[in-house]
């Protein structure tokens, strides 16, 4: 499956693949994820593809899930196209690169703790804002992120939902390094190119040693965090949620316990 929402270009051993939707900034559709998927899954099987760069817009790298899509398409089975791009980015073999413009927002920063290079501009915003819409944290990072931060500030990211600084995401550990906005994008390029130029076999073999300690764990805890999700999914705390988003109104969970 492929659209131009999502367009992968291959250059010199470099797969860039540009999620562009900006006048949705850059909302993930069920489509999107089917050809996100399908870009990380061409990436495994063509051996001239030796990097992945992920970016979105300059002024937005992608706000989440699509509300609409959440409330009219929730994933269903295993084989639904967000749980593939998913399972691909988590079992990636290749070196992802990510470059962050403007907002990171949901899927937009768990994805990055499945990236192996991540470059924030300066004007990045992340947020995991799960709770705040009834929802609960996805893409394993209930397991990753107190892993990389400690229990206490995950804990502040999910429960409280706010957006946070890239300054901040780079001390938290999510991002590697924090670039002016003007230009990221060959900055990243530049860095791709370098880990392009490494010895293939030993940059997969060095990203599989990093990885290998938490495989396990990981696939567990991100199966299980989908299964809770789909319950929360259909939640009436979920369903105000998302629903307020839609009518640009603040949501009252004042009648939920
Ligand atoms: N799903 C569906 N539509 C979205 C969206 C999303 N995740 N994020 C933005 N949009 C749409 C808006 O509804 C709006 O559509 P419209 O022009 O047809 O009304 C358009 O994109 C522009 O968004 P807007 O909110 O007007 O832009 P902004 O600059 O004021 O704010 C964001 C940008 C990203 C901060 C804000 O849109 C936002 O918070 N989005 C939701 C993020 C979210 O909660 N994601 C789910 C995480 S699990």
């Amino acid at each position: 499956m492929n659209t131009d929402l999502i367009q992968s270009e291959l250059l010199d051993g470099i797969l860039t693949v540009r999620i562009n939707r900006p006048e949705k900034k850059n909302a993930l559709t069920t489509v999107m994820y089917g050809a996100l998927a399908d870009a990380l899954l061409r990436a495994e099987e063509e051996p001239g593809i030796r990097v992945v760069l992920l970016c979105g817009s300059s002024d937005c790298f992608t706000s989440g899930n699509d509300i609409a899509d959440f409330i009219n398409f929730p994933p269903t089975g295993s084989d639904s196209p967000v749980l593939r791009f998913l399972n691909a980015i988590t079992n990636a073999t290749k070196p992802l690169v990510a470059a962050v413009s403007g907002a990171a927002i949901g899927v937009g920063t768990t994805l990055l703790l499945h990236c192996d290079l991540v470059y924030a501009a300066d004007t990045a915003q992340f947020q995991m804002p799960f709770v705040s819409l009834g929802l609960c944290p996805e893409a394993g990072s209930s397991l990753l992120l107190p892993q990389l931060m400690g229990h206490q500030r995950a804990s502040e990211l999910l429960l409280l939902g706010e957006p946070f600084s890239a300054v901040r995401a780079e001390q938290l550990g999510i991002v590697t390094a924090v670039l002016p906005q003007a230009d990221i994008l060959q900055a990243v390029r530049a860095r791709a190119e370098q880990l392009a130029a490494q010895p293939a076999a030993a940059v997969r073999l060095t990203k599989a040693l990093l990885k290998r300690g938490d495989a396990e764990k990981l696939r567990e805890t991100a199966l299980y965090e989908i299964e809770c999700f789909l319950e929360r999914l259909a939640s009436p705390e979920a369903r105000e949620a998302l629903q307020a988003f839609m009518e640009r109104r603040k949501p009252d969970f004042t009648q939920f316990d």
